[in-house]
């Protein structure tokens, strides 16, 4: 008789992971406040500067600039902090698309550097191969809420004169040596997006410490207006990406549950990584004394299919899955340089890209290959989900028990 659910047996557990968005009746009054204020949009209500001041506050930053989105924040910031057309961007490969598109969509290059083994951020070594004259700024990603190398990324952009965008879309509360994410560089976006750990369904933020890139991200989101200027005089390009009230007032209710969030999911990563340094084939990442806060946007795990005889990672995730525990991913399944956008003529436009004409050629991304980056895809990372590590310890127990049944009962795992 078979054990394996997706053989044939009988599940580890039948009620479902705990689910996200996680909101009560404060986000649902906040937003009839809002509704019945009749102020809107940002210039009229309190809601978007109430967040913005808060979030600002939380992250131990001096400016907040609230922006429709991340991938927004981090073209503004990008931009605030002077890069622009033909500038290259040195990044991980290991990342969301729009870290890179964010780049291309002002005309800068994104060069892609490998990660590091056992932290999933930014290599310095490989960042320091990617460095020629064109260089202009690194975009460290805070992957899952893990503050990356930022000693060796900043004192290699200090030698280097290069400005450091921090790719902080998943790293609210994250800190390094304590200090927050945000004000490890020069300037960086975060992101509100459904999946996030802090959610109005969209929403991001330019964090910087200055105020010169504050007040020219703060123009780069409204049209380009300047503080005390005319309503209808705009002074540089910029574009409307403002948020609205509505995401304010459900973003402030969020930002205040937080801290006690932050908290439960720290907690049970670590009495998960303990649980599972018990078991073959499931290792965890590097253990830093210098990431004093890691937000867990994602715990990462990494599966070893030696320890599964041999079994895909699809292949343990999907039995994973029939053991009722759909508690983690594959999380990205190719690197950034792998994805259709960068290999398509003219980015799959009809026209080429801004920086045509300026950088002498556009890169053959179809020539980058990065191991690290490349395992990590392909058979290696696991991604446990945010919203399981709000659950309780038995969620936590049933995910061990189940990664330890499929892994005892591997043989009976279908080709
Ligand atoms: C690492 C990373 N960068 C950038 C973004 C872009 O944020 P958004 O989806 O809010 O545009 C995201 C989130 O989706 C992300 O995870």
């Amino acid at each position: 008789m078979a054990h394996l659910a997706i053989a044939g047996g009988q599940p580890v557990r039948r009620t479902p992971m705990p689910s996200w968005p996680v909101w009560n009746q404060d986000e649902v009054e906040a937003v009839r406040a809002v509704v019945e204020s009749g102020r809107w949009g940002a210039q009229q209500g309190t809601e978007v500067r109430g967040f913005e001041a808060e979030f600002a506050a939380y992250q131990e930053a001096a400016y907040g600039i609230a922006v429709t989105n991340g991938t927004v924040a981090l073209k503004l910031a990008l931009t605030a902090a002077g890069v622009g057309v033909g500038d290259e961007v040195i990044m991980p490969g290991y990342t969301f698309v729009a870290t890179a598109t964010a780049a291309l969509e002002i005309g800068a290059v994104p060069v892609f550097a490998d990660i590091d083994p056992g932290t999933y951020t930014l290599d310095p070594a490989s960042v320091e191969a990617c460095l020629t004259t064109r260089t202009r700024a690194i975009v460290p990603v805070h992957l899952g809420g893990r503050a990356a190398d930022m000693d060796a990324l900043m004192a290699l952009a200090q030698r280097h004169d290069l400005v450091v965008i921090e790719d902080a879309a998943q790293a609210w509360g994250a800190s390094w040596r304590g200090r927050k994410a945000g004000t490890l560089g020069h300037v960086a976006g975060f992101s509100f997006q459904s999946s996030k750990n802090i959610t109005a369904g969209e929403g991001g933020m330019i964090v910087t410490n200055d105020a010169a890139m504050g007040a020219l991200a703060h123009s780069l989101s409204n049209c380009g207006r300047q503080p005390g200027g005319l309503w209808y005089a705009h002074y540089v390009l910029g574009g409307n990406y403002r948020l609205s009230e509505f995401h304010g007032a459900i973003l402030r209710v969020q930002l205040r549950r937080y801290p006690i969030q932050l908290a439960h999911r720290q907690a049970n990563a670590a009495y998960l990584e303990q649980a599972l340094s018990e078991v073959d084939g499931i290792t965890t990442l590097r253990h830093d004394a210098r990431v004093t806060s890691n937000a867990y946007h994602v715990l990462f795990l990494q599966y070893h299919p030696a320890a599964f005889g041999g079994a895909s990672k699809a292949r343990f995730l999907a039995a994973m899955r029939a053991e009722g525990i759909d508690a983690m991913h594959a999380g990205y399944s190719l690197p950034v340089y792998r994805q259709p956008v960068l290999l398509a003529p003219n980015f799959g436009l009809a026209t080429p890209p801004l920086f045509s004409g300026v950088y002498p050629a556009i890169p053959d991304y179809g020539k980058v290959t990065l191991p690290v980056t490349d395992r990590a895809c392909t058979e290696e990372a696991l991604w446990v989900r945010q919203s399981v590590l709000l659950g309780e310890r038995q969620d936590m127990n049933d995910i061990v028990a189940a990664i330890d049944k499929v892994q005892r009962y591997s043989h009976e795992l279908p080709e």
